[in-house]
């Protein structure tokens, strides 16, 4: 059988291309080496997290926060494995709802190691044995795997990976993390807010250094409550067993840092998979960091072979992949797909969470715009106040001539969906006098966002 179009890899982005290709009316068949679809994403990357971090967080808030509002949560107590169970099901929901996708959608699901064996040809294995599939076009959506340091072996025991810190039994007495990025901040939290001591090490000066200095300090301070200790400038050099755990070494400008903890998360990236497909084999150029390379179109360095998502260079976001996907599939039907690479929001799920768009400010100055930044710390808001919600901030950021936003960011709750509103505003090119023009509900966080807007044009209400 001979399909338009294969999908090798079946996350966010091949999922979705999968979809997108049917709808369009392309023949399409998906195949996955996982038991379920869903990919890193759903089976142990932001939906496993995501569901752990709630189940925390409602955890920590009866502990801390419920006396302020009147509440008494004596007696409270925490199963580890009753939350596992839990996301579990939640992972499962959510793959029978993929499950549900490809059968509507009249997609040929095969199970099994996906090789390309040639331009039009994918070669599948799997227990049952090895089939090969005919196509017009192969799409590469393989994604990433956790990167690991070469004195720290994964053992999914003690040297964790972030698979396994989404599926530990018991909350361990002590944990270090490797890493300040959205992996090592957002599972650090979830075990230090069940009463793990969590130590992190980052290599570079601050956490989360995608955000602006002033984001990332008032982050640091925030989690810093919340339990968390930080050892910035530090890098990890060596590793050695314990009867209790691990002991890192790690250096800090001259200094040597000795660090002890029953468990360590490894959480310093991700790198693309691209071994053992048959790519490369296949004529498909790599860039230097591995990444597959593509042109406009997304199609690699061999006509009808193209690749999207965490496979290829950008951030490794599902919702780039995803939007790769849409525009990757529609170029192959013949229409205009396009992504917009400056307006692709990206959140780190602590609390608060930190949510971002677009250029920094420093990011901006380093581009050679005059800026425009408009600030507004939420305990000026309302909701903010009232909902025990008041740490963080917002923080607009305009080219000053234009008035253009050229970028936002967001550190408080539910910034995650707050930063939709700055995505969209930038998509159609908006400024910031539109947005603190537009009206807003009150009392509401959202607000903030339009408060630090007026900051930006210098007609601050509030503050
Ligand atoms: P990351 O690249 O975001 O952060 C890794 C951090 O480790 C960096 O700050 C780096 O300086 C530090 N580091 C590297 N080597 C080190 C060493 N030897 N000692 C100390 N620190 C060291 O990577 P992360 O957090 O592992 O995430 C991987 C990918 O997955 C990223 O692209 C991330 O965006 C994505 N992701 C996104 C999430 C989200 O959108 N909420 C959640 C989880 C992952």
């Amino acid at each position: 059988m001979e399909f338009d179009l294969i999908v090798i890899g079946a996350g966010p982005g091949g999922y979705t291309a999968a979809i997108r290709a049917a709808q369009l009316g392309l023949k399409t068949a998906i195949v996955e080496k996982g038991k379920t679809l869903g990919g890193t994403c759903l089976n142990v990357g932001c939906i496993p997290s995501k569901a752990l971090l709630s189940s925390s967080e409602l955890f920590y808030g009866a502990r801390k926060h419920f006396g302020s509002h009147g509440i008494s949560a004596d007696g409270l107590s925490m199963d580890v494995g009753a939350m596992m169970k839990r996301k579990d099901g939640v992972v499962r929901k959510m793959a029978r709802g993929i499950d549900f996708l490809m059968n509507k959608n009249g997609i040929e699901r095969v199970a099994g190691l996906g090789r390309i064996a040639g331009p039009n040809e994918v070669e599948v294995t799997s227990d049952a044995g090895q089939q090969c599939l005919k196509a017009k076009r192969i799409l590469i959506a393989t994604g990433s795997r956790v990167a690991g340091l070469p004195c720290l072996e994964f053992d999914g025991e003690t040297v964790l990976s972030s698979d396994d810190a989404v599926a530990l039994g018991q909350a361990p007495v002590s944990m270090v993390v490797i890493g300040a990025g959205a992996i090592g901040l957002e599972l650090g939290s979830v075990w230090a807010r069940l009463g793990t001591a969590v130590t992190v090490v980052e290599f570079l000066p601050r956490i989360a250094s995608a955000f602006d200095e002033d984001i990332t300090q008032a982050l640091q301070k925030l989690l810093q409550r919340q339990g968390l200790k930080f050892h910035l400038g530090t890098g990890v050099e060596s590793a050695e067993r314990t009867e209790g755990g691990v002991r890192l070494i790690a250096a800090k400008s001259d200094e040597k840092v000795v660090l002890e903890a029953e468990k360590v998360l490894v959480a310093v990236g991700r790198k693309p998979n691209t071994e053992g497909l048959g790519a490369a084999e296949a004529g498909v150029e790599l860039d230097e960091r591995g990444c597959i390379k593509t042109d406009a179109g997304w199609q690699t360095s061999v006509p009808g072979i193209y690749a999207i998502g965490d496979v290829v260079a950008g951030p490794m976001l599902a919702h780039k992949a995803e939007q790769e996907a849409v525009a990757a599939v529609e170029r192959m039907a013949g229409q205009p797909g396009s992504v917009n690479y400056d307006a692709i929001p990206w959140v780190i799920y602590t609390a608060p969470e930190v949510a971002a768009v677009g250029l920094t400010e420093a990011g901006a100055k380093a581009n050679g715009h005059e800026t425009a930044v408009g600030v507004f710390p939420f305990q000026a808001n309302g909701r903010a106040v009232a909902g025990g919600h008041a740490d963080g901030l917002a923080k607009v950021i305009a080219d000053k001539a234009s008035g253009r936003v050229l970028g936002a960011q967001i550190l408080s709750a539910h910034a995650s969906e707050l930063i939709a509103e700055a995505v969209l505003l930038m998509e159609l090119g908006g400024s910031a006098e539109a947005l603190a023009r537009t009206i807003h509900a009150h009392p509401t966080m959202s607000e903030g966002l339009r408060e630090a807007a007026h900051a930006a044009t210098g007609e601050s209400l509030h503050i």
